[in-house]
C-alpha cells in the first residue's frame, strides 16, 4: 500500500481536482479518493510511491475545507458530494489564473546554472540521469570538467549514453559519459565540487537513497543543484500527473536536512522548482531512509 502524501502542495492540488471529478458528478469521499489514484496510475511503472495515494482523512479534510467556503455540498442520504455553482466559478477562476503552463525547463536551467558564475573554472561536475547530456555539454562548455551518468532505467533511456558519447565529440575532454547508478558510482578521491540534476530526480526508484548517494560523493562544501518538476497545482496544468513523481517542497525541506544537507535553498521558476543545496565542510551526516518521503 502507498504512503499518503501530504503537505500544503499535495492540498492545493487535491481541493482543485475535487472540484474537478465533482464537476463531472456526485461522488463519495472514497470514490473521490480511488478516483484521484487511478488517474495518477500512469505513474506506477516509474515507482509505485509515484502514484498520487490520498487517505480518506486527508480527502476528508480537503471536503470540509472546500464546503466551508461554499464550493462542494454534502448530499444525503448516499453521502455523495456535489459541486456548487460557487465551486464551478472557482474552478474556472484557478484554471483562468493560473500562468502560462508552456515549458519551463530552459528557464529553470538557467537559473541553475546562474548558481554556478562563481565556481571555479574546471571545478569536476557530476551530472546525475544525465539523459543524452542536456545539462552536462552546458557545463563543459561553460569551462567544468563534467562526467554524466545515467543508469538506462527506462526503455526511452537505454541508449542514452551512447547518443550522449555521440554528441560530444566537440567538447575537447573536458566532457565523459558513463553509465552508472549513481547509488553504485565509487567516489573520485576529493569528491566532486557540484552534483547537479536535470528532471531526474523524479525518475529514481528511490530518491532518498539516491541522494544520500550524492551527499557522499560531493566533497565537503561541495553544492547539489537539481532542476525537477513542481509538485502542485501548477506543475498539474504543465506536467499533468507525472509532476507528482517529483519531490514536493516540503518533502525536499524534510529530506535533504535528514541527510546533512545545509544551506539549501529552493527556486519556483513557473512549473519547475530549482533546488541548491550544500555537504557541510565538516559535520554530521544522519540517514535519510528513515524519513523517506518519496
Ligand atoms: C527524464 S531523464 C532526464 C535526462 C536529462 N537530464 C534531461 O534533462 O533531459 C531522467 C534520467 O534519469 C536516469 N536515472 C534514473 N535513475 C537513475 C539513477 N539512480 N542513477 C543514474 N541515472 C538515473 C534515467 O535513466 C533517465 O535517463
Amino acid at each position: 500500500m502507498a504512503t499518503a502524501r501530504c503537505g500544503p502542495s499535495i492540498r492545493e492540488f487535491l481541493e482543485y481536482y475535487v472540484l474537478v471529478l465533482l464537476d463531472a458528478k456526485r461522488r463519495t469521499t472514497r470514490e473521490l479518493a480511488d478516483e484521484m489514484e487511478s488517474r495518477s496510475a500512469e505513474n506506477r511503472p516509474f515507482r509505485s510511491s509515484g502514484v498520487l495515494h490520498v487517505g480518506i482523512r486527508q480527502m476528508e479534510s480537503a471536503l470540509y475545507r472546500l464546503a466551508d467556503q461554499g464550493w462542494v455540498r454534502l448530499r444525503l442520504p448516499g453521502g455523495q458530494w456535489g459541486i456548487t455553482g460557487a465551486g464551478r466559478r472557482a474552478r474556472r477562476e484557478m484554471e483562468q489564473k493560473s500562468p502560462d503552463a508552456s515549458d519551463s525547463k530552459q528557464p529553470a536551467t538557467w537559473k541553475l546554472m546562474a548558481r554556478l558564475k562563481n565556481a571555479a573554472r574546471g571545478s569536476y561536475v557530476l551530472d546525475v540521469g544525465t539523459g543524452e547530456g542536456f545539462l552536462a555539454r552546458k557545463l563543459a562548455r561553460r569551462g567544468f570538467r563534467v562526467l554524466g551518468i545515467d543508469s538506462g532505467a527506462f526503455d526511452y533511456s537505454k541508449d542514452s549514453i551512447e547518443k550522449a558519447r555521440r554528441g560530444a565529440r566537440s567538447d575537447n575532454g573536458r566532457l565523459e559519459f558513463r553509465r552508472a547508478d549513481v547509488t553504485e558510482l565509487p567516489r573520485p578521491r576529493r569528491g566532486f565540487d557540484y552534483v547537479v540534476s536535470s528532471q531526474a530526480v523524479h525518475c529514481m526508484k528511490d530518491p532518498p537513497k539516491c541522494l544520500e548517494a550524492i551527499y557522499h560523493l560531493l566533497k565537503p562544501g561541495g553544492r547539489f543543484l537539481a532542476v525537477d518538476f513542481l509538485v502542485g497545482r501548477e506543475g498539474f496544468f504543465a506536467h499533468g500527473f507525472h509532476c507528482f513523481l517529483a519531490l514536493s517542497r516540503e518533502e525536499w525541506a524534510e529530506l535533504l536536512p535528514a541527510i546533512g544537507f545545509d544551506d539549501i535553498h529552493m527556486y519556483k521558476i513557473k512549473n519547475y522548482l530549482v533546488v541548491n543545496a550544500r555537504r557541510p565542510s565538516s559535520g554530521r551526516h544522519a540517514s535519510a531512509t528513515a524519513s523517506a518521503a518519496a
